[in-house]
C-alpha cells in the first residue's frame, strides 16, 4: 500500500505561512506577465504580498523559502502541500525552475516598491540560464535593496532536466508514443506467448512520471486528444497518464507513481483474450456478449498472476486489472463474494478509465460527450461509483474546459484551450490560441489569456460562450496544441 498522504494539520505553522506566501507571491509573478508595473491590479497584488511577507518577518524574524527537488521548505521546515493548493505550488515550481531560482529570502520588512522591483526582475529573467541568480543579486545590490536574497536552484545529478519548454514537449511526446508502442508489444507478446519486455515498460513509466512532474500539460494534452484511429492502445496510455497526474496531486510518493502508471497501462490486459468481434462491435452488445466482456478484469488478473516477469509489481497490477470496474460501492463487476475495500490504486484507475472511455469518439457517434458533461456525471456518481475525494481532485485537474477544447468566445472568435489556470477560481479562464480562417482552413492566431481585463471597465476582455465540436469544423486539435 502506498503511504497515504498525512492529513493536513491546520496548526502546522510553516505550512500555513508558506502556503499563504507562495499563493500571493505566485499571483503577483503571474500578474507581471499580463500587466505593466503601473497597473492598479499589480498595485493590489503587490500590497497583498508585502503584507504577508512583513507579517512573517515580524513574527518569525525572517522569511526563507527553499525548493529542493519538488519539495518546499519554509524557514527550513517542509511545507505539506494540500491537494487543493497543488496546482499553484506546481505552477510556481515550474516558473522558478525555468529561471533556475531555488531560494528567496526576506530578512527585513520591505516596501512595496522594492517588492515590485524584485518581482519584475524575476519575471524578466531569461529561461534556462544557470547564472540568473547572480544577475538578480547584482541588480538588487545596484538598487540598494539589501533585505532580499536569492539563491540558485540545486539539482541532483540523477535528475533528468528539461528546463527548456520545447525540449520538454519533445520529450513528453516521445514518452507518449513509445508507451503506445510498448503496450502493443506486450499485448502481442501475450498472444504469441513470448517473453515480455516489462523492464522497458517500467522505464517508460518512470520517464512519464518525470515528464509529468516537470510539466503535465503536454502529456495531458495528448491524452485529451481523442481523434486517434486506434484507440485501444491510446486508451491504455491515457489511463496511465491520468492516473499518474492524479496520483501526484493526492500526494503519492514519486517512487510509487511509476507503479501506478504500470497498473494503468495494463489495466485492460484481459481484453486481449476477448474475441475481436465483441471488442470492436459498434452496435449494442447482446446480454451474452456483455457477460463475456465483463469477464476481462478476471482474465487480466489471471494473466498477471501467471507471469513472473512483473515481480514485485504484480500486486499493483492486479489492483488495476481486477478493481477498475468494481466501483466504489462494489455494485460493479466482477461480483464479489466477500466485501472488501478497493485499493487506492484501484480507485484512481477507475476514475482515469471512466473518463477516458467516455470522451473517446466512437465510430457510431464521433463526439459523444464533451468533458463538462462527463465531469458532471462523475460528480453525480461520486460516492457511488467513485471515491468522492479523488473525483474532486480529478475535476480540478481536468478543468471545465480541458486542454484541446475548441471554444467559442463572446467576441465571436474561435479558439483552442492551450493552458488551464492553476487557481481553481479561474478554471473558466484558460489560455486560448485564437483561430482564423484563411485559404480554406483554420490557422493558428495569437494567444490570449482569458484572465485579461479591460482596465477601464474592469470587465474581462473575452469569455467562453460554449464549446464546439472540432470534427464539425474539420479542425485537428493536435496541430494547435503541439
Ligand atoms: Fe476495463
Ligand atoms: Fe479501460
Amino acid at each position: 500500500m502506498p503511504e497515504e498522504k498525512p492529513t493536513l494539520d491546520h496548526e502546522h505553522r510553516p505550512t500555513k505561512l508558506g502556503t499563504e506566501f507562495i499563493t500571493k507571491f505566485y499571483r503577483l509573478l503571474k500578474g507581471t506577465t499580463i500587466y505593466d508595473r503601473k497597473n492598479v491590479i499589480i498595485d493590489r497584488l503587490t500590497q497583498e504580498c508585502v503584507q504577508v511577507i512583513n507579517n512573517t518577518v515580524r513574527s518569525e524574524g525572517n522569511l526563507f523559502l527553499k525548493i529542493v527537488r519538488d519539495n518546499f521548505f519554509f524557514n527550513n521546515i517542509q511545507i505539506i502541500v494540500g491537494a487543493d493548493k497543488f496546482p499553484i505550488f506546481k505552477a510556481f515550481w515550474q516558473d522558478m525552475r525555468k529561471r533556475w531560482i531555488g531560494e528567496v529570502e526576506f530578512s527585513e520588512e520591505l516596501k512595496g516598491e522594492h517588492l515590485r522591483d524584485f518581482i519584475y526582475l524575476l519575471s524578466g529573467l531569461e529561461e534556462n540560464n544557470e547564472s540568473n541568480y547572480l544577475y538578480v543579486k547584482k541588480q538588487l545590490e545596484h538598487r540598494n535593496i539589501e533585505s532580499i536574497e536569492v539563491g540558485k536552484l540545486e539539482f541532483y545529478k540523477d535528475e533528468e532536466i528539461y528546463v527548456d519548454s520545447e525540449d520538454q514537449k519533445k520529450y513528453s511526446k516521445e514518452v507518449y508514443f513509445k508507451s503506445i508502442g510498448i503496450v502493443k508489444e506486450v499485448v502481442e507478446g501475450i498472444n504469441q506467448q513470448k517473453a515480455l519486455n516489462i523492464r522497458k515498460a517500467k522505464r517508460l513509466m518512470q520517464n512519464a512520471v518525470n515528464a509529468i512532474m516537470q510539466d503535465d500539460s503536454t502529456l495531458l494534452g495528448l491524452a485529451n486528444i481523442k481523434n486517434y484511429d486506434e484507440y485501444t492502445f491510446n486508451h491504455s496510455v491515457n489511463v496511465a497518464i491520468y492516473a499518474i497526474t492524479l496520483g501526484q496531486r493526492i500526494g503519492i510518493p514519486k517512487k510509487h507513481l511509476s507503479h501506478l502508471g504500470m497498473a494503468g497501462l495494463f489495466h485492460d490486459m484481459g481484453k486481449t483474450k476477448i474475441p475481436r468481434e465483441i471488442l470492436n462491435k459498434t452496435g449494442k452488445l447482446s446480454p451474452e456478449e456483455w457477460a463475456i466482456m465483463r469477464f476481462h478484469p478476471v482474465i487480466g488478473t489471471e494473466l498477471i498472476m501467471r507471469m513472473k516477469e512483473w515481480g514485485e509489481l504484480s500486486t499493483r497490477m492486479i489492483e488495476g486489472a481486477f478493481e477498475h470496474h468494481l466501483r466504489y460501492d462494489l455494485t460493479g463487476y466482477p461480483k464479489l463474494s466477500r466485501k472488501r475495500k478497493i485499493s487506492l490504486f484501484g480507485r484512481i484507475i477507475t476514475i482515469a478509465d471512466f473518463y477516458d472511455a467516455l470522451v473517446r469518439p466512437r465510430v457510431y457517434n464521433r463526439f459523444p460527450y464533451v468533458s463538462e458533461k462527463i465531469l458532471g456525471i462523475m460528480l453525480e456518481r461520486s460516492g457511488k461509483d467513485f471515491d468522492p475525494a479523488i473525483v474532486k481532485v480529478f475535476i480540478n485537474m481536468i478543468g471545465i474546459f480541458p486542454l484541446g477544447t475548441l471554444v467559442l468566445l463572446n467576441t465571436n472568435e474561435m479558439g483552442i484551450v492551450t493552458q488551464i489556470q492553476e487557481e481553481s477560481e479561474l478554471v473558466d479562464r484558460p489560455k486560448v490560441c485564437l483561430l482564423y480562417y484563411s485559404d480554406g482552413e483554420y490557422r493558428k492566431g495569437k494567444m490570449v489569456d482569458l484572465r485579461e481585463m479591460d482596465e477601464a471597465t474592469r470587465n474581462f476582455e473575452r469569455s467562453v460562450v460554449k464549446t464546439l465540436d472540432p470534427n464539425e469544423y474539420n479542425i485537428n486539435v493536435a496541430e494547435f496544441l503541439m
